[in-house]
């Protein structure tokens, strides 16, 4: 199904849905280029869709790049175990292994947590080796009663030992500040050049759409695919209900879709809408995909999708009282 309302602006695109109203594919229509693309309708796409699935366009790592060095104000470290690739610092692989990655929202535990993720596909898996995605907005709307108000009221506790890669032996201790809102009692082990710390972060996001809320954290994947993370807890250091751990992963399980890779293939994924994973693929496979991540992009936070004139506009059209205090402000 066309997506309408872009395909108009949008004169080298063509649009459709990736799922449904979640994500979208965009293809080359004239030009393969995606540096000729119109960044303010590419964006707006983006913000009501999630995830963009980019198909068909002349990429290679130095134009994946350029075009992510355009979206992005400042990248993300990523995780020192991840290898770099084609001598670019902001390039990484993603985790090594073959093994199946549950759902999660990259870095949610950490105060560097990317606004948005690009995945590129150099290679696709010949077998299995899905990337998976859900929508946090879909689930969020699916979970029952009781397990919004506890996401909406309880915040999630993680306690991490990260290592940085630069160590300065002698030099000890030193207490840290992340200046993130939640990270708290960080240590600086000058030694092994690791550092500590606990971030407190709610499981919700709002998202870039006035009005919707995103189930997008690190609740569902195993603890073991994240050596960063040491423990994983409510804020009074309990363990999620049983009952509300077991609907998480049925909600998630039932919104989960496949992206079936093909090469020359780029996502760029809200990371704080959108939660992703893979699935298992035979060992051996020549799988290569890799990650760039955006911690800040170079759009605001529902740059698009915000109509604050045209309300103030309606509601003092509605309301004199309303829209002269806005105007009072400006
Ligand atoms: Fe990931």
């Amino acid at each position: 199904m066309s997506i309408s309302n872009f395909d108009e602006h949008m004169n080298s695109l063509s649009t459709s849905d990736l799922f449904d109203a979640f994500g979208a594919i965009v293809q080359p229509m004239a030009s393969r280029s995606l540096l000729c693309v119109a960044e303010a309708e590419l964006i707006s796409l983006f913000e009501q869709r999630g995830v963009l699935l980019f198909r068909g366009f002349d990429l290679d790592p130095i134009k994946l790049k350029a075009l992510t060095d355009r979206y992005t104000e400042s990248y993300s470290g990523d995780a020192y175990r991840r290898e770099h690739r084609f001598d670019s610092k902001v390039i990484r692989d993603v985790d090594v292994g073959s093994q199946a990655v549950l759902l999660h929202s990259e870095a949610s535990f950490t105060p560097a947590w990317p606004e948005v993720i690009w995945f590129y596909c150099v290679k696709p898996p010949q077998k299995a080796g899905a990337t998976i995605l859900c929508d946090g907005i879909e689930v969020f709307q699916a979970l029952s009663q009781r397990a919004k108000n506890f996401f909406l009221i309880n915040p999630i506790r993680y306690d991490l030992d990260i290592p940085t890669g630069r160590s300065l032996p002698g030099k000890g201790e030193q207490p840290w500040m992340f200046q993130v809102p939640g990270a708290g009692d960080a240590v600086v082990q000058w030694d092994t050049g690791r550092v500590r710390l606990t971030q407190v972060r709610s499981a919700l996001t709002e998202g870039r759409v006035a009005g919707t809320l995103c189930f997008a954290n690190h609740l569902i994947v195993e603890m073991d695919s994240e050596p960063q993370l040491k423990r994983r807890s409510l804020i009074d250091g309990t363990e999620l209900p049983p009952e509300i751990r077991d609907e998480i992963k049925q909600v998630s399980d039932a919104k989960t879709r496949e992206v079936a890779w093909q090469a020359g293939d780029l996502l760029m994924i809200d990371n704080k809408r959108a939660m992703h994973g893979r699935r298992a693929y035979p060992p051996g496979d020549a799988r290569d995909i890799v990650i760039v991540q955006s911690n800040r992009a170079s759009f605001a936070y529902g740059a698009t999708t915000r109509h604050s004139f045209e309300k103030v506009k309606t509601l003092g059209r509605k309301g004199e009282n309303y829209g002269n205090q806005q105007q009072a402000k400006v």
